[in-house]
């Protein structure tokens, strides 16, 4: 069985109080859930322990990003192990704002995962096209492509990955993808999972992209959608909560 899960990624948002308030409430009504979610926050690294502090069991906790190395001289970075020595259990990688800002490439990705699954953290690999990758028609190309390589190195761990589709032109922008074309990119991420002899049923695939309250019951709804990955909203106790409430109890 895949897991269902609702991770915010606060980005490089929020403050020691916003840890303390937001996880404290949403730790609070995480614990009454019905429907199975794994709630997930992804803060900045450097409040990952006040967010344990409040996290309390209910609520997973992740990091943004990890260094594609394992220790050294490297001034900045943060290591998976170190991740999972600070009570982390999954960890973000390939976002568009790394691929685009940063510089990130496929290759790098595998590097890190095949980083996070070695320590033992389960990677949530992001990909996803930019507008004008989709007004060419490319998009599903595209996706498929930095899956295939994002994965590369991943042989027996496919229990420590999970994918989430986050089209660019979707991210902060207000603009969602419509419940179908995202759940078709879904079923297309799945097959390419498939054809690389992973076992495509059980793992999550998470939509990320403007997700709010008003729009998580339909996403949610769709068969290859296990989850959101939550940008903006998450930084919202109640708006946060609310779309992890929108996942239907019985799926
Ligand atoms: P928004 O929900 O703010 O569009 O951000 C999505 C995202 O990038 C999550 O990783």
């Amino acid at each position: 069985m895949r897991r269902k899960i609702v991770a915010g990624n606060w980005k490089m948002n929020g403050s020691k109080g916003l840890s303390e308030k937001l996880v404290g409430y949403v730790q609070a009504e995480a614990g009454s859930l019905d429907n199975g979610v794994e709630v997930v926050i992804i803060p900045p690294a450097i409040y990952i322990r006040d967010v344990l502090d409040q996290a309390d069991g209910a609520i997973s906790v992740g990091v943004q990003n990890v260094g594609q190395w394992q220790s050294g001289a490297y001034t900045g970075e943060i290591s998976s192990e170190m991740a999972k020595d600070s009570g982390c259990k999954y960890v973000l990688v390939g976002h568009s704002e790394r691929r685009q800002i940063f510089g990130e490439t496929d290759e790098l990705v595998a590097e890190k995962v095949a980083l996070i699954v070695a320590s033992g953290l389960a990677a949530i690999v992001c990909v996803g096209e930019t507008l004008e990758e989709r007004e060419s028609g490319l998009a599903e190309s595209v996706v498929a492509s930095q899956v295939r390589l994002g994965l590369s190195a991943v042989s027996g761990e496919w229990k420590s990955i999970v994918v989430a589709y986050e089209p660019v032109w979707a991210i902060g922008t207000g603009k969602t993808a419509t419940a179908e074309d995202a759940q078709a990119m879904h079923a297309s991420i799945r097959s390419v999972l498939k054809g690389m002899g992973a076992p495509a049923e059980e793992i999550s695939l998470l939509y990320g992209g403007s997700v709010k309250a008003d729009n998580a019951a339909a996403l949610f709804s769709e068969p290859d959608i296990d989850g959101g990955l939550i940008g903006g909203a998450s930084l919202v106790a109640e708006e946060f909560i609310s779309i992890c409430r929108y996942f239907p109890a019985s799926s």
